[in-house]
């Protein structure tokens, strides 16, 4: 059968239709290498076993770990932390359209760690995380509780998803040892982890947002880096973004941050 070839008003007019919808570039969750052929025993033994799939992982993403392990531990300071998340180029993120790292905002002296998921549209443009509509929200939020001079703000991964997807288990694997270095240097009192992947990624689970938020669980690392073990009380909560849709949901958030401030509170 022969399709009609599109004509280019045609194109541009979906192409149109699409960015307005907020997609902004089409990629696969991780590099292909197009230019990789199979040897012939091995496309015999492909199509024998036609339901088995090998995925092509780059020698580069293998290595991405330890090389962000090791700028990690190298840093002695949030600065220098800094400097060393926009050298590194082991997250997949970095090639799929992102124009800057996004590390942080906050207080460097802060005793409140907060992780989101990945920078969004103004962030990506401004280099700051949560400075979108989300970010209104959570400063508004954060101000209310007299969390908002307390807070240090980062994420799971410092470039953005195209089209502001969820960042994928490899892209925050990539991105975890900058994460786990700056609760080292930060030491912080407690953590606050806004929404699903950013609660899965850092306490290593697979539940659910509804069932863990507003639940206090323990962030802790064996070794992180040169300055040993490290923990500190973590409380999911519901990300800022899902109250812009939902917000009849911000009182259980609001409840997060009032057991938040109180538990900050403790021992002074
Ligand atoms: N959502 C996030 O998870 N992080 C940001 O920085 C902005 C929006």
């Amino acid at each position: 059968m022969n399709l009609p070839f599109p004509d280019s008003a045609a194109t541009e007019s979906l192409l149109a239709f699409w960015a307005d919808a907020g997609v902004d570039g089409c990629y696969d969750d991780a590099p292909v290498d197009r230019t990789f052929i199979p040897p012939p025993a091995a496309k015999a033994v492909a199509k024998a076993t036609a339901s088995v799939v090998t995925p092509f992982v780059p020698a580069a993403a293998v290595d991405a770990v330890a090389e962000a392990r090791r700028l990690a531990a190298s840093a002695d300071s949030l600065e220098a932390l800094g400097k060393a998340i926009s050298e590194f180029e082991g997250c997949p993120l970095r090639g799929m359209g992102a124009r800057q790292a996004v590390f942080c905002r906050g207080n460097p002296e802060a005793d409140l760690l907060i992780i989101g998921e990945g920078p969004g549209a103004e962030e990506d443009a401004r280099g700051q995380p949560f400075v979108g509509r989300a970010g209104q929200l959570l400063d508004r939020m954060l101000f209310a509780a007299g969390l908002h001079e307390r807070a240090f703000i980062t994420n799971t991964v410092f470039w953005r998803p195209p089209g502001n997807r969820t960042p994928t288990p490899e892209e925050q694997a990539a991105c975890a040892p900058f994460v786990e270095r700056t609760f080292a240097l930060l030491r912080p009192k407690a953590v606050l982890l806004l929404g699903a992947a950013s609660a899965k990624s850092v306490l290593k689970t697979d539940e659910g947002i509804m069932k863990m938020r507003g639940q206090w669980r323990e962030w802790r690392l064996a070794e992180a880096g040169p300055d040993g073990a490290i923990a500190a009380p973590a409380i999911p909560t519901l990300h800022p973004a899902f109250l812009l849709r939902q917000p009849h949901a911000k009182k259980q958030v609001w409840a997060d941050l009032l057991s938040l401030a109180a538990r900050l509170d403790e021992d002074y």
